[in-house]
Protein backbone atom coordinates (compact mmCIF):
# COMPACT_ATOMS: atom_id res chain seq x y z
CA UNK A 1 0.00 0.00 0.00
CA UNK A 2 1.30 3.34 -0.40
CA UNK A 3 3.38 5.47 1.84
CA UNK A 4 2.82 8.76 2.82
CA UNK A 5 5.77 11.08 4.26
CA UNK A 6 5.00 14.14 6.70
CA UNK A 7 7.97 15.99 6.95
CA UNK A 8 8.61 18.98 9.37
CA UNK A 9 7.90 22.29 7.96
CA UNK A 10 10.73 24.73 7.12
CA UNK A 11 9.61 27.91 6.08
CA UNK A 12 10.49 30.65 8.53
CA UNK A 13 7.47 30.89 11.40
CA UNK A 14 5.58 27.99 10.39
CA UNK A 15 4.62 25.88 13.37
CA UNK A 16 1.83 24.03 11.51
CA UNK A 17 2.36 19.72 10.93
CA UNK A 18 0.43 18.45 7.82
CA UNK A 19 -0.53 15.22 9.93
CA UNK A 20 -1.66 14.50 13.65
CA UNK A 21 -1.75 11.38 15.57
CA UNK A 22 -5.48 10.93 15.28
CA UNK A 23 -5.29 11.47 11.34
CA UNK A 24 -2.14 9.11 11.36
CA UNK A 25 -4.40 6.18 12.81
CA UNK A 26 -7.17 6.90 9.93
CA UNK A 27 -4.70 6.77 7.41
CA UNK A 28 -3.08 3.66 8.43
CA UNK A 29 -6.13 2.23 9.16
CA UNK A 30 -7.58 3.03 5.86
CA UNK A 31 -4.38 1.17 4.79
CA UNK A 32 -1.49 3.78 4.18
CA UNK A 33 1.76 2.87 5.88
CA UNK A 34 2.95 6.94 7.04
CA UNK A 35 6.33 7.97 7.85
CA UNK A 36 6.81 11.09 9.98
CA UNK A 37 9.53 12.96 10.14
CA UNK A 38 11.54 13.21 14.00
CA UNK A 39 9.99 16.58 15.37
CA UNK A 40 7.63 17.15 12.76
CA UNK A 41 5.08 17.92 15.43
CA UNK A 42 7.11 19.28 17.69
CA UNK A 43 6.03 23.34 17.10
CA UNK A 44 2.22 22.19 17.17
CA UNK A 45 2.89 20.05 20.65
CA UNK A 46 2.41 16.65 18.84
CA UNK A 47 5.39 14.59 20.33
CA UNK A 48 7.30 11.81 18.08
CA UNK A 49 5.86 9.18 20.78
CA UNK A 50 2.30 10.09 19.52
CA UNK A 51 2.91 9.79 16.14
CA UNK A 52 4.51 6.14 16.85
CA UNK A 53 1.62 5.18 18.71
CA UNK A 54 -0.24 6.06 16.38
CA UNK A 55 1.43 3.56 13.95
CA UNK A 56 3.51 5.90 12.00
CA UNK A 57 7.25 4.98 12.15
CA UNK A 58 10.09 7.81 12.40
CA UNK A 59 12.48 8.92 10.09
CA UNK A 60 15.37 10.73 11.25
CA UNK A 61 15.77 13.40 8.21
CA UNK A 62 13.39 14.75 5.66
CA UNK A 63 15.32 12.90 2.66
CA UNK A 64 14.78 9.48 4.79
CA UNK A 65 10.83 10.38 5.07
CA UNK A 66 10.75 11.31 1.36
CA UNK A 67 13.43 8.83 -0.27
CA UNK A 68 10.49 5.60 -0.08
CA UNK A 69 7.28 7.93 -0.60
CA UNK A 70 4.54 7.48 -2.57
CA UNK A 71 2.54 10.82 -1.12
CA UNK A 72 4.18 13.66 0.64
CA UNK A 73 2.41 15.75 2.75
CA UNK A 74 3.18 19.07 3.50
CA UNK A 75 1.54 22.66 4.78
CA UNK A 76 3.55 24.74 2.69
CA UNK A 77 5.24 23.87 -0.56
CA UNK A 78 7.85 21.65 -0.31
CA UNK A 79 11.80 23.24 -0.61
CA UNK A 80 14.40 22.26 -2.60
CA UNK A 81 15.43 19.32 -1.13
CA UNK A 82 12.25 17.53 -0.43
CA UNK A 83 11.62 17.74 -4.01
CA UNK A 84 15.11 16.68 -5.01
CA UNK A 85 14.30 13.26 -2.42
CA UNK A 86 11.07 12.79 -4.15
CA UNK A 87 10.66 9.90 -6.58
CA UNK A 88 9.25 10.62 -10.36
CA UNK A 89 5.50 9.74 -10.07
CA UNK A 90 5.18 10.81 -6.44
CA UNK A 91 2.55 12.92 -5.13
CA UNK A 92 2.62 15.78 -3.37
CA UNK A 93 -0.02 17.26 -1.08
CA UNK A 94 -0.22 20.84 0.15
CA UNK A 95 -1.11 25.00 0.76
CA UNK A 96 1.06 25.18 -2.67
CA UNK A 97 0.92 29.25 -3.15
CA UNK A 98 0.34 28.28 -6.73
CA UNK A 99 -0.04 32.18 -8.10
CA UNK A 100 2.65 33.27 -5.89
CA UNK A 101 5.16 30.71 -6.14
CA UNK A 102 5.50 29.42 -9.78
CA UNK A 103 9.32 28.10 -9.16
CA UNK A 104 8.04 25.64 -6.87
CA UNK A 105 5.27 24.53 -9.42
CA UNK A 106 8.27 24.43 -12.64
CA UNK A 107 10.40 22.16 -9.81
CA UNK A 108 7.85 19.96 -9.02
CA UNK A 109 7.22 19.69 -12.55
CA UNK A 110 10.52 18.75 -13.39
CA UNK A 111 10.63 16.43 -11.18
CA UNK A 112 7.97 14.51 -12.35
CA UNK A 113 6.17 15.17 -9.66
CA UNK A 114 1.92 15.03 -9.25
CA UNK A 115 1.26 18.27 -7.21
CA UNK A 116 -1.81 19.23 -5.34
CA UNK A 117 -2.67 22.60 -4.53
CA UNK A 118 -5.42 22.55 -1.80
CA UNK A 119 -6.08 25.91 -2.28
CA UNK A 120 -7.60 24.49 -5.51
CA UNK A 121 -10.15 22.18 -3.95
CA UNK A 122 -13.79 23.22 -5.35
CA UNK A 123 -16.25 24.84 -3.20
CA UNK A 124 -18.77 21.68 -3.32
CA UNK A 125 -20.43 19.87 -0.94
CA UNK A 126 -18.60 16.78 -1.06
CA UNK A 127 -15.19 18.67 -0.58
CA UNK A 128 -15.86 20.79 2.19
CA UNK A 129 -14.24 18.52 4.57
CA UNK A 130 -11.03 18.94 2.66
CA UNK A 131 -11.34 22.58 2.10
CA UNK A 132 -8.24 23.97 4.13
CA UNK A 133 -9.31 27.21 3.28
CA UNK A 134 -11.67 27.65 5.32
CA UNK A 135 -10.37 25.59 7.65
CA UNK A 136 -7.62 27.97 8.39
CA UNK A 137 -9.27 31.16 7.56
CA UNK A 138 -11.86 30.61 10.64
CA UNK A 139 -8.68 30.11 12.88
CA UNK A 140 -7.14 33.25 11.42
CA UNK A 141 -10.18 34.72 12.10
CA UNK A 142 -10.61 34.11 15.53
CA UNK A 143 -7.12 34.43 16.61
CA UNK A 144 -7.10 38.17 14.57
CA UNK A 145 -9.41 39.27 17.69
CA UNK A 146 -7.38 38.07 19.88
CA UNK A 147 -4.26 39.66 18.68
CA UNK A 148 -6.11 43.07 18.46
CA UNK A 149 -7.39 42.53 21.84
CA UNK A 150 -4.10 42.26 23.18
CA UNK A 151 -2.48 45.05 21.42
CA UNK A 152 -4.96 47.42 22.49
CA UNK A 153 -4.66 49.33 25.13
CA UNK A 154 -8.69 49.03 26.59
CA UNK A 155 -11.49 46.53 27.17
CA UNK A 156 -13.36 44.94 24.57
CA UNK A 157 -16.71 44.87 26.89
CA UNK A 158 -18.54 47.75 28.29
CA UNK A 159 -17.95 47.90 31.93
CA UNK A 160 -19.61 49.29 35.34
CA UNK A 161 -17.79 49.92 37.88
CA UNK A 162 -17.09 51.25 41.01
CA UNK A 163 -14.88 53.71 39.52
CA UNK A 164 -17.15 54.54 36.41
CA UNK A 165 -17.88 53.03 33.16
CA UNK A 166 -15.58 52.06 30.58
CA UNK A 167 -16.89 51.76 27.15
CA UNK A 168 -17.32 49.24 24.69
CA UNK A 169 -14.94 48.72 22.25
CA UNK A 170 -16.02 49.67 18.18
CA UNK A 171 -14.90 46.88 16.24
CA UNK A 172 -15.26 47.17 12.37
CA UNK A 173 -14.62 44.14 10.19
CA UNK A 174 -13.97 44.34 6.42
CA UNK A 175 -14.05 40.96 4.25
CA UNK A 176 -16.75 39.02 5.81
CA UNK A 177 -15.84 35.56 4.00
CA UNK A 178 -14.51 33.14 6.79
CA UNK A 179 -12.57 34.64 8.32
CA UNK A 180 -14.42 37.39 8.75
CA UNK A 181 -17.47 35.71 10.16
CA UNK A 182 -14.98 34.46 12.61
CA UNK A 183 -13.51 37.64 13.61
CA UNK A 184 -17.31 39.16 14.11
CA UNK A 185 -18.69 36.24 16.35
CA UNK A 186 -15.06 36.30 17.78
CA UNK A 187 -15.49 40.44 18.73
CA UNK A 188 -19.06 39.93 19.71
CA UNK A 189 -17.99 37.49 22.18
CA UNK A 190 -16.09 39.64 24.08
CA UNK A 191 -18.74 42.22 23.91
CA UNK A 192 -17.03 44.55 20.98
CA UNK A 193 -19.78 46.62 19.33
CA UNK A 194 -19.17 45.39 15.53
CA UNK A 195 -19.82 46.74 12.14
CA UNK A 196 -18.46 44.70 9.05
CA UNK A 197 -18.71 45.52 5.24
CA UNK A 198 -18.30 43.45 2.21
CA UNK A 199 -18.51 43.55 -1.67
CA UNK A 200 -21.08 40.19 -2.22
CA UNK A 201 -24.65 40.67 -1.09
CA UNK A 202 -24.69 37.12 1.15
CA UNK A 203 -22.93 38.72 3.47
CA UNK A 204 -25.16 41.34 4.88
CA UNK A 205 -27.61 38.97 6.21
CA UNK A 206 -24.96 36.75 7.92
CA UNK A 207 -23.29 40.14 9.44
CA UNK A 208 -26.78 40.72 10.86
CA UNK A 209 -27.26 37.25 11.87
CA UNK A 210 -24.02 37.37 14.07
CA UNK A 211 -25.72 40.75 15.40
CA UNK A 212 -23.47 42.93 14.02
CA UNK A 213 -24.51 45.91 11.59
CA UNK A 214 -23.64 45.84 7.79
CA UNK A 215 -21.92 49.02 6.01
CA UNK A 216 -21.58 49.31 2.40
CA UNK A 217 -22.13 50.78 -0.91
CA UNK A 218 -25.06 48.47 -2.21
CA UNK A 219 -25.41 49.57 -5.77
CA UNK A 220 -25.77 47.51 -8.88
CA UNK A 221 -21.76 46.45 -9.10
CA UNK A 222 -22.42 45.21 -5.77
CA UNK A 223 -25.39 43.39 -6.48
CA UNK A 224 -23.25 41.35 -9.00
CA UNK A 225 -20.18 41.23 -6.88
CA UNK A 226 -20.14 37.25 -6.23
CA UNK A 227 -19.14 34.65 -8.90
CA UNK A 228 -20.26 31.63 -9.36
CA UNK A 229 -17.47 29.37 -6.98
CA UNK A 230 -18.79 31.99 -4.53
CA UNK A 231 -15.78 34.59 -4.29
CA UNK A 232 -15.48 38.08 -4.77
CA UNK A 233 -14.41 39.96 -8.38
CA UNK A 234 -12.68 42.49 -8.05
CA UNK A 235 -14.62 45.81 -7.74
CA UNK A 236 -13.90 48.83 -10.21
CA UNK A 237 -12.19 51.74 -9.35
CA UNK A 238 -15.50 53.86 -9.21
CA UNK A 239 -16.70 51.30 -6.90
CA UNK A 240 -13.60 51.25 -4.71
CA UNK A 241 -13.54 54.89 -4.67
CA UNK A 242 -17.39 54.71 -3.46
CA UNK A 243 -16.64 52.83 -0.93
CA UNK A 244 -13.55 54.46 0.55
CA UNK A 245 -15.41 57.26 0.88
CA UNK A 246 -18.67 55.62 2.75
CA UNK A 247 -16.35 53.86 5.13
CA UNK A 248 -13.73 56.78 5.75
CA UNK A 249 -15.91 58.58 8.84
CA UNK A 250 -16.87 55.37 10.11
CA UNK A 251 -13.44 53.92 10.44
CA UNK A 252 -12.19 57.11 11.93
CA UNK A 253 -14.59 56.48 14.92
CA UNK A 254 -13.41 52.87 15.42
CA UNK A 255 -10.96 51.15 18.14
CA UNK A 256 -10.14 48.31 16.33
CA UNK A 257 -10.25 47.67 12.27
CA UNK A 258 -9.67 44.46 10.83
CA UNK A 259 -9.14 43.43 7.24
CA UNK A 260 -9.73 40.19 5.14
CA UNK A 261 -10.40 41.22 1.92
CA UNK A 262 -9.19 38.46 -0.88
CA UNK A 263 -9.79 38.05 -4.44
CA UNK A 264 -8.32 34.65 -5.38
CA UNK A 265 -5.33 35.18 -8.15
CA UNK A 266 -5.16 38.62 -7.25
CA UNK A 267 -3.28 40.69 -5.03
CA UNK A 268 -5.31 42.05 -2.10
CA UNK A 269 -7.49 45.28 -2.42
CA UNK A 270 -6.75 48.00 -0.64
CA UNK A 271 -9.29 49.31 1.38
CA UNK A 272 -7.77 51.36 4.18
CA UNK A 273 -5.88 54.31 3.11
CA UNK A 274 -2.72 56.17 5.36
CA UNK A 275 -5.12 58.66 5.37
CA UNK A 276 -7.93 56.64 6.87
CA UNK A 277 -5.55 55.58 9.63
CA UNK A 278 -4.06 58.98 10.42
CA UNK A 279 -7.60 59.72 11.21
CA UNK A 280 -8.06 57.11 13.62
CA UNK A 281 -7.76 57.58 17.60
CA UNK A 282 -4.21 56.90 19.49
CA UNK A 283 -3.97 53.40 20.81
CA UNK A 284 -6.77 52.34 17.61
CA UNK A 285 -6.00 49.08 16.46
CA UNK A 286 -5.37 47.48 13.10
CA UNK A 287 -5.34 43.51 12.06
CA UNK A 288 -4.32 43.38 8.19
CA UNK A 289 -4.81 39.09 7.39
CA UNK A 290 -4.26 39.78 3.50
CA UNK A 291 -0.71 41.35 4.72
CA UNK A 292 0.97 38.50 2.78
CA UNK A 293 -0.84 38.90 -0.22
CA UNK A 294 -0.12 42.76 -0.46
CA UNK A 295 -2.18 43.77 2.14
CA UNK A 296 -5.66 45.68 2.50
CA UNK A 297 -4.24 48.52 4.62
CA UNK A 298 -1.57 50.94 3.21
CA UNK A 299 1.12 50.86 5.53
CA UNK A 300 0.81 47.20 7.16
CA UNK A 301 4.48 45.60 7.03
CA UNK A 302 4.35 41.54 6.75
CA UNK A 303 5.80 39.64 10.70
CA UNK A 304 5.82 43.95 12.22
CA UNK A 305 3.72 45.92 13.75
CA UNK A 306 3.72 49.16 12.09
CA UNK A 307 3.00 52.17 14.87
CA UNK A 308 2.31 55.28 12.87
CA UNK A 309 3.11 59.13 14.23
CA UNK A 310 -0.55 59.56 15.17
CA UNK A 311 -0.11 56.35 17.53
CA UNK A 312 -1.81 53.84 15.58
CA UNK A 313 -0.66 50.20 15.92
CA UNK A 314 -0.98 48.34 12.32
CA UNK A 315 -0.28 44.43 13.22
CA UNK A 316 0.82 42.68 10.12
CA UNK A 317 1.04 39.58 11.68
CA UNK A 318 2.12 36.66 9.37
CA UNK A 319 0.40 33.47 9.41
CA UNK A 320 -2.13 33.73 11.79
CA UNK A 321 -3.35 29.78 11.95
CA UNK A 322 0.31 29.27 13.02
CA UNK A 323 -0.34 30.76 16.32
CA UNK A 324 -2.96 28.45 17.70
CA UNK A 325 -0.67 25.13 15.93
CA UNK A 326 -2.50 22.57 17.75
CA UNK A 327 -5.89 23.10 16.40
CA UNK A 328 -4.70 24.54 12.92
CA UNK A 329 -2.61 21.49 12.26
CA UNK A 330 -5.59 19.34 13.71
CA UNK A 331 -8.39 20.85 11.25
CA UNK A 332 -5.72 20.80 8.15
CA UNK A 333 -4.63 17.44 9.13
CA UNK A 334 -8.01 15.99 8.54
CA UNK A 335 -8.61 17.95 5.56
CA UNK A 336 -5.65 16.10 4.48
CA UNK A 337 -6.75 12.89 5.38
CA UNK A 338 -10.16 13.04 3.57
CA UNK A 339 -8.26 14.28 0.45
CA UNK A 340 -6.32 10.96 0.47
CA UNK A 341 -9.93 9.05 0.33
CA UNK A 342 -9.74 10.41 -3.06
CA UNK A 343 -6.44 8.36 -4.05
CA UNK A 344 -8.42 4.75 -2.89
CA UNK A 345 -10.67 3.40 -4.92
CA UNK A 346 -13.93 1.32 -3.90
CA UNK A 347 -12.40 -1.59 -2.80
CA UNK A 348 -9.52 0.55 -0.75
CA UNK A 349 -6.96 0.14 -3.10
CA UNK A 350 -4.53 3.05 -4.10
CA UNK A 351 -5.93 4.15 -7.31
CA UNK A 352 -5.90 7.77 -7.64
CA UNK A 353 -9.05 8.77 -10.10
CA UNK A 354 -7.44 11.51 -12.39
CA UNK A 355 -10.91 11.99 -13.49
CA UNK A 356 -12.63 12.84 -10.05
CA UNK A 357 -13.70 16.17 -9.77
CA UNK A 358 -12.10 17.22 -6.74
CA UNK A 359 -8.61 15.48 -7.73
CA UNK A 360 -8.85 17.24 -11.33
CA UNK A 361 -9.47 20.82 -9.57
CA UNK A 362 -6.31 20.47 -6.98
CA UNK A 363 -3.84 18.42 -10.14
CA UNK A 364 -1.15 21.22 -10.54
CA UNK A 365 1.40 19.37 -12.09
CA UNK A 366 1.78 16.28 -13.88
CA UNK A 367 3.53 14.31 -16.24
CA UNK A 368 6.31 16.90 -16.36
CA UNK A 369 3.82 19.69 -16.72
CA UNK A 370 2.15 22.34 -15.15
CA UNK A 371 -1.25 21.12 -15.69
CA UNK A 372 -3.61 23.52 -14.03
CA UNK A 373 -6.07 26.10 -16.83
CA UNK A 374 -5.48 28.66 -14.46
CA UNK A 375 -1.31 28.73 -13.96
CA UNK A 376 -0.49 27.49 -18.01
CA UNK A 377 1.57 29.59 -19.85
P1 LIG B 1 -11.81 35.14 0.57
O1 LIG B 1 -10.83 34.74 1.60
O2 LIG B 1 -11.51 34.94 -0.86
O3 LIG B 1 -12.13 36.72 0.78
C1 LIG B 1 -12.50 37.23 2.04
C2 LIG B 1 -13.66 38.20 1.88
O4 LIG B 1 -13.19 39.42 1.29
C3 LIG B 1 -14.79 37.72 0.96
O5 LIG B 1 -16.01 37.69 1.69
C4 LIG B 1 -14.81 38.74 -0.15
O6 LIG B 1 -16.11 38.98 -0.64
C5 LIG B 1 -14.26 39.96 0.54
N1 LIG B 1 -13.81 41.05 -0.35
C6 LIG B 1 -13.13 40.97 -1.52
N2 LIG B 1 -12.93 42.21 -2.02
C7 LIG B 1 -13.47 43.10 -1.15
C8 LIG B 1 -13.57 44.51 -1.09
N3 LIG B 1 -13.09 45.29 -2.08
N4 LIG B 1 -14.22 45.08 -0.03
C9 LIG B 1 -14.72 44.32 0.96
N5 LIG B 1 -14.63 42.97 0.97
C10 LIG B 1 -14.03 42.36 -0.06
O7 LIG B 1 -13.24 34.52 0.89
P2 LIG B 1 -13.60 33.19 1.68
O8 LIG B 1 -13.51 33.43 3.12
O9 LIG B 1 -12.81 32.09 1.12
O10 LIG B 1 -15.14 33.00 1.35
C11 LIG B 1 -15.67 33.18 0.06
C12 LIG B 1 -17.07 32.60 -0.01
O11 LIG B 1 -17.03 31.20 -0.13
C13 LIG B 1 -17.99 32.87 1.14
O12 LIG B 1 -19.25 33.15 0.63
C14 LIG B 1 -18.05 31.59 1.88
O13 LIG B 1 -19.24 31.48 2.62
C15 LIG B 1 -17.99 30.65 0.74
N6 LIG B 1 -17.57 29.33 1.15
C16 LIG B 1 -18.19 28.23 0.62
C17 LIG B 1 -17.82 26.98 0.98
C18 LIG B 1 -18.50 25.79 0.40
O14 LIG B 1 -19.52 25.93 -0.19
N7 LIG B 1 -17.92 24.64 0.54
C19 LIG B 1 -16.73 26.75 1.95
C20 LIG B 1 -16.13 27.96 2.42
C21 LIG B 1 -16.54 29.19 2.02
Amino acid sequence: MAVIAVTKERRAGETRVAAVPETVKKLVAAGFTVTVETGAGEAASYPDADFVSAGASLAKTAKEAIDKADILFKVRPPEADEIKALKSGAIVVATLNPYMERPTLDALAKAGVTAFAMEFVPRITRAQVMDVLSSQANLAGYRAVIEAAEAYGKVMPMMMTAAGTVAAAKVFIMGVGVAGLQAIATARRLGAVVTATDVRPATKEQVESLGAKFLAVEDEEFKNAQTAGGYAKEMSAEYQAKQAELVSSHIAKQDIVITTALIPGRPAPRLVSAAQVASMKPGSVLVDLAVEQGGNVEGAKLGEVAVTANGVKILGVANLPGRIATDASALYARNLFAFAGLFLNKEGAFAPDYEDEILKAALVTQGGQVVHPNLKG
